[in-house]
């Protein structure tokens, strides 16, 4: 096992590039199955999850290779089926995708239900009755097996109860092919949701809407393969802005979409931070005393869920009391515990957090419980009095590329130690 350790005081400075964004690449990743040829897809992030793809992708039958620039390329024509004998799935939540893809083009997919980060129950109800309204049959085994079959797909209206990244993009997968046209109401509009439905009409697909609530698919009789780059990852970029300001630093990010990051911006402007936005980078930089701001994450152009945890950080750092609300995920705040390890002043319950600023957070030991957590705990590292060492990384490595090399380029004192147990 490893784990980082960090020494805190380092302001950040530098440049830092963003990757891939994670929760497109493994959107349009297993997305490649509804073609029978071949895609090319460039700015694959190099994360775990990514490599668990890759893997499912070559059990499943496509050939998987990775080119010379590091791009992904993907060929599913010899796949027959989708039926993922073996628990890979279980390693992460976006492989509950395979379902709707598996579904478009084989009008069937089975694979044991998905895992990924544990804050809260997240249930996939509204990807079921996606699936049903389609046609489709679903049923669920005592194994945790999940099983989605139709003898054939029929568009029609679909309105979503919650609004889910994860139901939108398995949805739009399963309708590609479907007679007539599918249309989703209330659908989430992150900047992934338009990535995917625009790698799908590069291979020829007919999606209309993405990044509005109301999205139609016309089904389409065949898809051809194709280039296409992912965009950048706005969670990635939004944890080096926030580390930016926690250690009062002074950085360059580049390859971004700067309006993607419009509901980060906003909120760290407000608490003092200077920032700068160039065309596909922006300057953030720490020009005075921040102030504390209240936080409420909501779906897209909201402030994301995955930065609520980097963001109660940096408050709990802050002069004065703010409260941070969690609107989308169920129970995203057991990572608390371990900052109020770090001295933090935190009273918290499943959706809600009470912050009384203090001036320092203490170096100490402490464990990434979730992914997001992880990268929350590395910033409370960067700017803890002494030395804070962070276990179970592996939850880390599932979604940031090469992180330790970019902090340690920006400045920062972390290494990744190999624990010999
Ligand atoms: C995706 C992202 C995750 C991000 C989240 C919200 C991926 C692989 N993961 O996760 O990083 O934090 O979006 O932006 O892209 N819900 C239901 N029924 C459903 C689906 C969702 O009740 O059928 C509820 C659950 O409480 C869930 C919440 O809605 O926690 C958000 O769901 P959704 O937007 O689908 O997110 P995830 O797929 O969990």
């Amino acid at each position: 096992m490893s784990k980082f350790v960090i020494e805190g005081g380092a302001k950040l400075k530098g440049k830092v590039n963003i990757g891939g964004f994670k929760n497109a690449a493994v959107a349009i990743i297993p997305a490649t199955l509804l073609c029978p040829g071949k895609c090319i897809i460039q700015n694959v992030p190099k994360i775990n999850d990514v490599y668990v793809f890759e893997e499912i992708l070559t059990e499943l039958g496509a050939k998987v290779d990775l080119l010379e620039d590091m791009s992904l390329s993907i060929d599913a024509s010899e796949v027959n089926d989708c039926y993922l004998k073996n628990g890979l799935s279980k390693k992460m939540r976006a492989s509950y995708y395979l379902l709707g893809a598996g579904l478009g083009r084989f009008k069937k997919a089975s694979t044991l239900l998905p895992g990924g980060c544990a804050i809260g129950t997240r249930p996939i109800d509204q990807h079921i009755k996606g699936f049903e309204a389609l046609g489709a049959t679903v049923n669920i085994t005592s194994e945790g097996r999940i099983n989605v079959q139709a003898t054939k797909l029929v568009g029609t209206r679909i309105y979503l109860d919650v609004v889910s990244v994860g139901a939108t993009i398995n949805i739009m997968l399963a309708a590609i092919y479907a007679e007539g046209k599918t249309i989703i109401e209330n659908a989430a509009k992150e900047p992934h949701i338009v990535d995917t439905a625009n790698f799908l009409n590069s291979m020829g697909a007919d999606v209309k809407g993405a990044g509005t609530d109301v999205i139609r698919i016309n089904g389409v009789k065949e898809l051809k393969g194709c280039t296409y780059k992912v965009i950048p990852d706005q969670i990635e970029a939004g944890t080096y802005m926030i580390a930016a300001a926690a250690t009062k630093g002074d950085i360059i990010i580049d390859d971004i979409i700067p309006k993607h990051m419009e509901p980060v911006t906003a909120k760290l402007k407000e608490m003092g931070m200077g920032i700068e936005e160039y065309g596909d980078s922006m300057r953030i930089f720490y020009e005075k005393d921040l102030v504390p701001v209240n936080i409420q994450t909501l779906p897209y152009p909201g402030f994301p869920t995955d930065l609520q945890q980097p963001m109660t950080v940096l408050l709990s750092t802050l002069k004065g009391n703010s409260t941070v609300v969690e609107g989308v995920s169920e129970d995203r705040f057991r990572y608390v515990e371990e900052l109020l390890k770090m001295g933090a002043n935190i009273k918290y319950s499943k959706r809600q957090a009470k912050i009384k600023g203090i001036t320092h957070l203490k170096g100490s030991v402490v464990q990434a419980t979730d992914l997001r957590a992880g990268a929350a705990l590395i910033i409370a590292g960067l700017i803890g009095d002494g030395l804070t060492e962070i276990t179970e990384i592996q939850h880390i490595d599932r979604g940031y590329e090469k992180l330790e090399n970019k902090f340690m380029n920006l400045g920062a004192k972390i290494k990744r130690v190999i624990d010999e147990e």
